[in-house]
């Protein structure tokens, strides 16, 4: 039976966005007459007037499984539910175009959407879902902080790129005798920095989940100085915060952005390093580069599951539900649970990890 189904990507881009929407696009090519469309940049194309929706067909999606970003566009500025409107003063405030965007899937014949997304976009599938339409959520991001899944897709990739550049820093590092800290993404969770500290051989790494004290930092590096060698790299996520204080932030300037921007703690931390210690120090932002490229095999793979995953859920008919990877299967969970956020636990075999090969965890 004929079907049309709208696929969305919302919120920062992360390696293997592309990669689902081809896995969806061939899954749905096996049913008999099954459509595929991309609204651009997320619900807003939809949204907008005329509408912006393309047909992704075999030949749209041919070979864009190796190729970083989305094809059909994302944004983290506006959700239907709290769309940003320009007030004549300059001033903005938000409007709910929930009904006017099912009214428009209805107008179109879509009778299923994929929400391709991070907490954000699951948030506005679950809304969505309680308002009658058809969805399906499918978890995205380089941050690995959503819960019900083992790891989301993206995730890998920046871990091999935040990887390599500890690699790349420790023979800078060792040549000039000097202290490195990388700052890295990962939002409120420290998975990229654990992990790339752990897969590097990082010295310390600083995790939102832990708030640190910069003497047991100090201590450490004194420690590895005393014991003959002249450097140590430091992996510092960028929402880490001293005990009893804050994370480095700012408000974002940008209209209807739904976070707030994370930022700087790196350089706050060299600031209170040299304050203590007498060693050359330097400070890299990993930035947008985690987010960028080539997504690696793992991330590809699992993308891949997902978009096959939604389709036949699709086909079953089990709406309200996201997709998720609970080793070794994909498995399908309520959307409702699927937004809580998942960060490193005391108990993680990782955080044990680091603690077991004497890395310093600032605490
Ligand atoms: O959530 C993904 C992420 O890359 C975070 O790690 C980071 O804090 C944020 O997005 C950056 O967002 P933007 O691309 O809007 O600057």
């Amino acid at each position: 039976m004929a079907k049309r189904i709208l696929v969305t990507t919302g919120g920062g881009d992360c390696p293997g966005l592309n990669a689902v929407i081809r896995a969806i696009v061939k899954r749905a090519g096996q049913e008999d007459n099954w459509e595929v469309l991309g609204s651009i940049d997320a619900f807003h194309g939809i949204l907008k007037e005329p509408m912006e929706i393309m047909q992704l067909d075999k030949k749209t999606v041919a070979g864009i499984h190796v190729r970083g970003g989305t094809i059909i566009g994302t944004t983290n500025k506006g959700s239907p539910f709290a769309w940003p409107i320009k007030k004549p003063d300059g001033s903005w405030e938000t409007v709910d175009r929930s009904d006017e965007l099912i009214q428009r899937l209805k107008s179109q014949e879509i009778e299923a959407v994929v929400n391709i997304g991070g907490d954000g976009s699951q948030d506005i599938s679950q809304r969505l879902f309680q308002k009658g339409v058809n969805i399906i959520g499918v978890p995205k991001t380089i941050d690995n902080d959503l819960s019900c899944t083992d790891f989301t897709f993206g995730f890998q990739t920046a871990v091999e790129v935040a990887t390599d550049a500890v690699d790349k820093l420790v023979t800078t590092a060792a040549s000039h005798n000097r202290v490195m800290i990388l700052e890295v993404m990962g939002r409120g969770a420290g998975w990229i920095a654990l992990s790339a500290a752990v897969a590097g051989g990082a010295e310390v790494v600083l995790i939102p989940e832990i708030p640190y004290d910069i003497e047991k930092v100090v201590a450490k590096i004194r420690s590895r100085i005393k014991n003959g060698k002249g450097f140590a790299i430091i992996v510092v996520a960028e929402g880490a915060k001293p005990a009893g204080g804050r994370e480095a932030a700012r408000e974002s300037d940008e209209a209807g952005y739904q976070n707030v921007r994370l930022g700087g703690i790196g350089f706050k931390l060299m600031e209170e390093l040299k304050a203590r210690l007498d060693i050359s120090m330097r400070v890299t932002v990993l930035g947008h580069l985690q987010r960028g490229g080539i997504p690696c095999a793992f991330d590809r793979i699992l993308a891949t599951q997902f978009g096959v995953k939604a389709v036949e859920l699709i086909k079953e008919e089990k709406f309200g539900r996201m997709v998720a990877y609970q080793h070794p299967d994909i498995v399908d969970v309520p959307l409702e649970k699927a937004t809580a956020y998942n960060l490193i636990n005391q108990d993680h075999y990782l955080l044990k990890t680091a603690r077991g090969h004497n890395i310093c965890l600032g605490d």
